[in-house]
């Protein structure tokens, strides 16, 4: 598939984990791909592998909290393939805080890397768009929730609505779109888990598996193309169906029961 041939797309936080994932995707469909983030080696490598791979990639380093390197960042990816037609806003941290305990700090942290960097990259990239899309990495945690993940559930829950509200702003030129991802193993979330609780968070899926960032790449390669031409507004699940079970101690056992009766 050829989806992105002719196309330019920036993927922010994509130097490691699902950004990775996405730029990788994205540049084998056709796309010439910006890699950003802080960390210029794993950048250059990541664009370095595409490349040899046949595709087309640059890295450009940005600080995602820092206003004027959006801005940079935007504006040499337009310099250095001619336009841009596809933004995916992916660059992301948390804090493990409760909202009695958070600091300010923490506020900051979050709320300019995960929320503001994507209104302020999207903002940039929007004047350069004649028409494409933008694709908003959320989480499942914008739906429901675990204690000390504030604010970091607070701004997922904000991108979904900061999702509609350039959906109606941008539109008809530019969709925009939201992927909610579930537990996707990468080295920050799976690297040195514990094989007995890695196997029961499996088992609490009804997919039986953890996501991938080639999952997500695939949710965030669709809602970026035309495929999804009539799809603006919308958040996409990509969890394998975490979010649908209520009482997750019964999934385990009523999976062996159901295979037991094969
Ligand atoms: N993995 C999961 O289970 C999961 C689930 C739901 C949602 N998500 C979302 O998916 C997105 C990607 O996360 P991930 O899991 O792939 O995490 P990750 O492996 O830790 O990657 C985070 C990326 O964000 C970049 N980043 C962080 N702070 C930055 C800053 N100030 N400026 C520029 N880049 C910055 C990092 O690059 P540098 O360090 O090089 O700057 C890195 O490329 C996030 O929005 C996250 O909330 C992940």
């Amino acid at each position: 598939m050829e989806r992105f041939a002719d196309r330019t797309a920036l993927v922010t936080g994509s130097t490691r984990g699902i950004g990775a994932g996405v730029a990788r995707r994205l540049a084998a469909e056709g796309a010439s791909v910006v890699v950003t983030g802080r960390t210029r080696e794993a950048g250059e490598a990541v664009a370095g592998e595409i490349s040899e791979a046949g595709g087309e990639a640059a890295f450009v380093r940005a600080d995602m909290r820092e206003p004027d390197d959006i801005a940079t960042l935007v504006d040499a990816a337009v310099e250095r393939f001619g336009g841009l037609d596809v933004l995916v806003n992916n660059a992301g941290v948390e804090t493990n805080t409760a909202a009695d305990e958070a600091t300010e700090d923490d506020w900051d942290f979050v709320v300019e890397t995960d929320f503001r960097s994507y209104w302020l990259c999207a903002r940039r990239a929007v004047r350069h768009m004649d028409d494409g899309a933008i694709v908003n990495v959320s989480s499942n945690h914008a739906r429901l929730t675990m204690p000390e993940m504030f604010p970091y559930n607070a701004v997922k829950a904000g991108i979904d609505g900061m999702t509609r509200a350039m959906a109606l702003d941008f539109g008809p030129r530019v969709r925009v779109n939201t992927v909610n991802p579930g537990w996707v193993a990468i080295d920050r979330t799976t690297g040195d888990m514990d094989p007995d609780y890695r196997e029961h968070l499996e088992s609490i899926h009804p997919t039986g598996r953890l996501g991938t960032p080639a999952d997500v790449a695939g949710a965030v390669a669709f809602l970026a193309s035309d495929d999804a031409a009539f799809v603006t507004g919308a958040s996409l699940l990509v969890d394998g169906g975490r979010t649908a079970v209520m009482q997750d101690d019964a999934l385990p056992d009523y999976r062996a029961r159901r295979e037991g009766e094969r």
